[in-house]
């Protein structure tokens, strides 16, 4: 099959089949879609443009969406978390892919224009930056798209600031607000790959290292839990006091970063804002301690203040810059501030990504038959969904729950009887 693409290199194709292949033995719920898109063609004709991490598990859902008759384009989500291999992979089986590992900030936004360019109908994105040039640089493109969906917590930030503002011109599905996406993916997902991320670009021992988490929210609630598995001793800063209050709860010790900064050997921010590490935070820091973000922009970690106060810089490791202060402390940034868990690891592990592109999946479709009566705004995704998404990943898990009889229906849905 013919496509248009711009990959680091085709003659990785073959590597990237295997990538794909493996994730799709851990995704039975998305085959199952597949299959059911190929017997009914849901999308036939329909163009989708795709801006998402190009991962051995997103390759799992652009075949779902080419099964059910797309024609897909698709560029990357963040300038250094595509896996070339799967790129080109998806480039020999017909999807217009422009995504590589490396992208410069000029690339990464032409990949997003030459996606942009086939005309979607529908549109995909994670973090909004393809929503964010479609209504700024790209608005005679606005005519053709009828509906999107967004996978992230920043994404779906931004989506709502458009929404508020009256600037937000298509309806789209905040897929990452569905239960079956932040709970699971946020959570284990992002607990289980940051941590993953870390250990690949340091390898370092975890158990007694005094470890921060900024920001106690679904991702960083999985990294906390799992950095405590791992032995560490956690340390959680939050500025939203029912979220602090949830940490101290679970067990974990609540302190402003400026004391945290003190203390700690490991640092992630996962908070979806700016300059939650910064240079009063930094000087305080002992000599070693590590900065990566599994937050979605490069932003948490201020890097500018960093690069302020170092007197030199050099690269130890792959995804390993040490910043040298004047009193000869060092300071480890992983992955250039960049998504740790995709930048130095695979991502999400596709157990969980099953459950995200399954609501991904079945939300496209879902559009394709309500556009119409959908207004430009931010939608939840629908409870239907939701729920079968779920049934979906127990009866994959071979686990099986109860059934509610109609007596206990009926009572649930009374208020006659009380107190006996
Ligand atoms: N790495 C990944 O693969 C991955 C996966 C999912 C989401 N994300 C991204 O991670 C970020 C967090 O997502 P989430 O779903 O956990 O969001 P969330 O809204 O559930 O949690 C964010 C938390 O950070 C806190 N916070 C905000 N400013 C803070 C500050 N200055 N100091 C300390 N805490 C602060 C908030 O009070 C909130 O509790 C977003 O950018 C999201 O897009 C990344």
């Amino acid at each position: 099959m013919v496509s248009e693409y711009e990959v680091k290199d085709i003659k990785l194709a073959r590597a990237g089949r295997l990538l794909i292949g493996w994730a799709e033995t851990r995704m039975p719920i998305l085959l199952k879609i597949r299959g059911q898109f190929r017997r009914e063609k849901p999308l036939q004709g329909l163009q989708l443009g795709t801006c998402l991490h190009v991962t051995k598990e997103t390759a799992v859902l652009m075949r779902v969406f080419k099964a059910g008759g797309a024609e897909v384009a698709l560029c990357g989500s963040n300038p250094i978390s595509t896996q070339d291999e799967v790129a080109a992979a998806l480039a020999e089986e017909g999807v217009n892919v422009y995504a590589w590992r490396g992208e410069t900030a000029d690339e990464y936004y032409r990949c997003i224009e030459n996606t942009l360019s086939y005309k979607p109908r529908i549109t995909l994105d994670d973090g909004a930056d393809l929503v964010t040039i479609l209504h700024t640089k790209k608005t005679e493109l606005l005519k053709n798209v009828v509906g999107g969906t967004e996978e992230t917590t920043t994404g779906v930030m931004r989506l709502r600031a458009m929404a508020d503002a009256g600037a937000l011109k298509y309806p789209i599905v905040a897929v990452n607000d569905a239960y079956t996406k932040y709970l699971f993916d946020n959570r284990y997902g992002t607990g289980q790959s940051t941590i993953d991320g870390i250990m690949r670009a340091t390898s370092i021992l975890f158990a007694g290292k005094t470890f921060v988490v900024a920001g106690y929210g679904w991702c960083g609630r999985g990294i906390a839990m799992r950095a405590k598995g791992m032995g560490a001793n956690v340390i959680v800063t939050e500025v939203n006091p029912l979220r602090a209050l949830e940490a101290a709860m679970d067990g974990f010790t609540i302190m402003p970063t400026r004391e945290a900064a003190e203390v700690g050997d490991i640092f992630v921010t996962a908070t979806g804002n700016l300059n939650v590490i910064r240079k009063e935070h930094m000087l305080k820091m002992n000599d070693g301690a590590i900065l990566a973000n599994s937050g979605h922009f490069n932003v948490e970690i201020c890097i500018p203040d960093l690069e302020g106060i170092a007197v030199s810089k050099r690269s130890v490791r792959p995804n390993v810059e040490e910043y040298r202060l004047k009193d000869g402390r060092r300071l480890y940034l992983l992955a250039g501030g960049r998504l740790i868990n995709l930048a130095a690891a695979e991502g999400h592990p596709p157990e969980v990504m099953m459950m995200s592109f399954a609501d991904q999946a079945l939300c496209v479709r879902y559009l394709t038959e309500h556009w119409k009566e959908l207004e430009p705004k931010v939608y939840k995704v629908p409870d239907h969904i939701d729920q079968t998404v779920a049934k979906l990943a127990l009866d994959m898990m071979k686990i099986r729950v109860d059934v509610p009889t109609k007596e206990q229906i009926k009572y649930l849905k009374s208020w006659e009887a009380g107190t006996i």
